[in-house]
């Protein structure tokens, strides 16, 4: 796969060399007609420069690069000549506004450039001088796509570089250094895009797929278990077991598999497509214990000293009596906490209010209310306090995280009524500094605890916090993003800074999360479930579904979960949009996610949980309150 690249410098050019040569280190391309790897140059570079006596056409010399000088008032007619032959055009120091002739003439390839400055602050001319002046505490890179208006496209990525103890020539020279090594790999994933294969059916994967989508740095999306709401984001990819779907994707050219649930990774989907060199953003399965098996998670977390709370592993009926006992003896006569070891399509916890309740539920889990699943239990003392999601990302090295979420589980208003999957959710949860520092200290805990296990797995891990009056517990871990939570979170990520989360994804491949800054947005987000009546035991189906178009032009995300495409109108064999004619109906308890950030977030959501309707729609009024 070859692919060619003009660059366009009016001046010293030490951003094409650093380009050039960036690629020629990785074998890609030829210096001087040799490459450091025997495989055949995969980027072809040519240099287009406006000012004949520029230092640039003498470095492209001395690096053996083909090169154009063109007058600028003749660039149109030089580049419908060539038109065709590129695959990105790249600005590096090219001093020229191009007009929306040329760039007409340029498309379908990208035209990028890079700017020194945050934009959209201080474009144009001199902007690491003015920024200095200013007295900013940071300025930094931008790199974006080119428009008529001069620094204005769409931001692809942005570095800061604060300000403070640099002069002006120290700040130039800290820029400069960025650029070059910021813009080659950016060319390199603009070049190269991902085919990114997304597994998992609800609102959370919906959620996901829709942020790739939006990635620059995306080829072509494929899902795997989509439901009808959003299978029209990608290419559908039908599949028998994981090693039919392993097949599949390799014949698709699929480089990245993002997991969104729980049970492919306990069944170690992570380890039959890393087997094959796909990077894998999902835990393998040994780490999938820590959601897998509550034991496990527990022995864990005391080998490595992060609180939790007490606990007693009962793996026979015979033994309940005597640890229940035992346990009352331990905890001042509170009644403990119910957990099955094994997953439990999230039922397996129940928190008694009497040992009566508990010994019984204890009884019904062991003797197979879950299968296998409950065949041993913990019981755990029950804490109290503030609960928050804490969603982190691990590359092996490096642990990043979200801020707190907050999970509304129960399903009726002031946390009332059943269990459930999680009717919404708020972030960031609104905690006090002195709670906020008890999270941090035990990520800090966290990370050293996965980093002297050698942790090898890329993927997420998800803390289930209790933060009681004196410091953080974990009551679970999960391996993958929560549900509701992480539709309100990406919702944070601030993508006009260039927050990307393939881009994100990409580096945990390469094991560079210590190079990720997650940049948030400084406004609350809303998620708002709505659900079926009967839901969570026995969710009402079938009904029809409207407003949703409504919802959407109100401002609101819209993530499906529990909707078939009922549609019967003669285009339904080919219909891919859910959306726009057909027949949505619901198809699980869980139906839908509303999610919106910034002003009048929670109004707006609210108002599109009433515009939508459906038979039977149920959803909590106190979201974020
Ligand atoms: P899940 O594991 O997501 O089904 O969560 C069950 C819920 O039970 C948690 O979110 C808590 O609200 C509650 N819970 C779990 N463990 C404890 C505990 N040790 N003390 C108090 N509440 C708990
Ligand atoms: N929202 C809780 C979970 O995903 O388990």
């Amino acid at each position: 796969m070859t692919k060619k690249v003009l660059v366009f410098a009016s001046g010293n050019g030490s951003n094409f060399e650093a380009i050039v040569k960036y690629f020629y280190n990785k074998g890609l391309t030829c210096i001087n007609g040799k490459t450091i790897s025997d495989a055949a140059p995969q980027v072809i570079f040519e240099l287009l420069c406006d000012k004949k006596e520029a230092y640039v056409l003498k470095r492209a010399k001395n690096l053996g690069i083909r090169s154009f000088y063109v007058k600028f008032d003749t660039l149109a007619d030089f580049l419908t000549q060539q038109k065709g032959d590129y695959d990105l055009f790249v600005l590096a120091g090219f001093m020229r506004i191009l007009p929306e002739k040329i760039l007409k003439i340029l498309a379908p390839a990208p035209v990028i450039n890079i700017h020194p400055s945050l934009l959209p602050k201080f474009k144009g001319k001199d902007a690491i001088e003015r920024a200095f002046r200013e007295g900013v505490k940071k300025t930094g890179v931008t790199v974006h796509y080119v428009t008529k208006n001069v620094d204005s496209g769409k931001i692809i990525e942005q570095r800061e570089v604060q300000t403070a103890g640099l002069s002006l020539d120290g700040l130039e020279a800290r820029i400069h250094s960025i650029e070059h090594s910021m813009y080659p790999e950016i060319i390199e994933k603009l070049l190269f895009k991902r085919r990114v294969l997304v597994f998992g059916g609800g609102a959370r994967e919906n959620a996901i797929a829709a942020k790739i989508k939006k990635s620059p740095y995306l080829d072509k999306l494929f899902l795997a278990g989509a439901n009808d709401g959003f299978k029209n984001l990608g290419e559908n990819i039908e599949f028998i077991d994981y090693n039919d779907l392993l097949k599949k994707a390799l014949t698709n050219g699929v480089d990245m598999l993002v997991v969104g649930p729980e049970n492919p990774l306990c069944e170690g989907i992570a380890d039959i497509f890393n087997k094959e060199g796909i990077n894998v953003i999902g835990v393998n399965k040994y780490w999938a214990q820590l959601e897998g098996s509550k034991i496990f998670a527990k022995k864990f977390m005391q080998k490595h000293g992060i609180k939790t709370a007490d606990y007693k592993v009962v793996t026979a009926e015979s033994e309940l009596l005597a640890a229940l006992k035992d346990f009352k003896k331990r905890n001042n006569n509170a009644p403990p906490v119910i957990k099955a070891d094994g997953l439990a399509l999230g039922k397996g916890v129940s928190v008694p209010d009497t040992f009566d309740e508990a010994e019984s539920i204890a009884k019904s889990f062991l003797e197979g209310k879950f299968g296998k699943a409950s065949s041993r239990i913990i019981l755990e003392e029950r804490l109290s306090g503030v609960e928050v999601s804490i969603m982190s990302l691990w590359d092996g090295d490096t642990l990043v995280s979200f801020p707190p979420a907050s999970d509304y589980k129960r399903l009726l208003d002031d946390n009332r009524g059943e269990n459930t999957g999680g009717m919404g959710a708020y972030a960031p949860s609104k905690i006090l500094i002195k709670q906020k520092k008890q999270v941090n200290k035990y990520l800090k805990v966290l990370q050293s605890a996965l980093k002297s296990e050698k942790t090898d797995f890329t993927g997420v891990l998800y803390s289930g916090l209790m933060l009681a009056k004196d410091d953080a517990y974990v009551l679970e871990y999960n391996v993958r993003f929560g549900d509701p939570e992480i539709q309100a979170l990406l919702e944070l990520l601030d993508d006009t800074k260039g927050a990307d989360l393939l881009d994100i994804f990409i580096k945990m491949g390469e094991k560079r999360l210590n190079e990720v800054d997650l940049k948030f947005k400084r406004t609350g987000t809303y998620c708002v479930t709505l659900a079926s009546s009967g839901y969570p035991e026995n969710p009402e189906k079938g009904a029809q579904i409207s407003g949703i178009n409504s919802a959407l032009k109100q401002g609101c995300k819209v993530y499906f979960a529990g909707v078939k495409n009922d549609c019967l109108c003669q285009a339904a064999e080919n219909c891919t949009s859910a959306l726009a004619s057909c027949n949505l109906v619901t198809n699980g308890g869980r139906v839908l996610s509303l999610v919106k950030s910034g002003k009048n977030a929670r109004d707006i959501v609210y108002r599109a949980a009433e515009t939508i309707k459906y038979k039977g729609k149920i959803f909590r009024k106190d979201i974020g309150l």
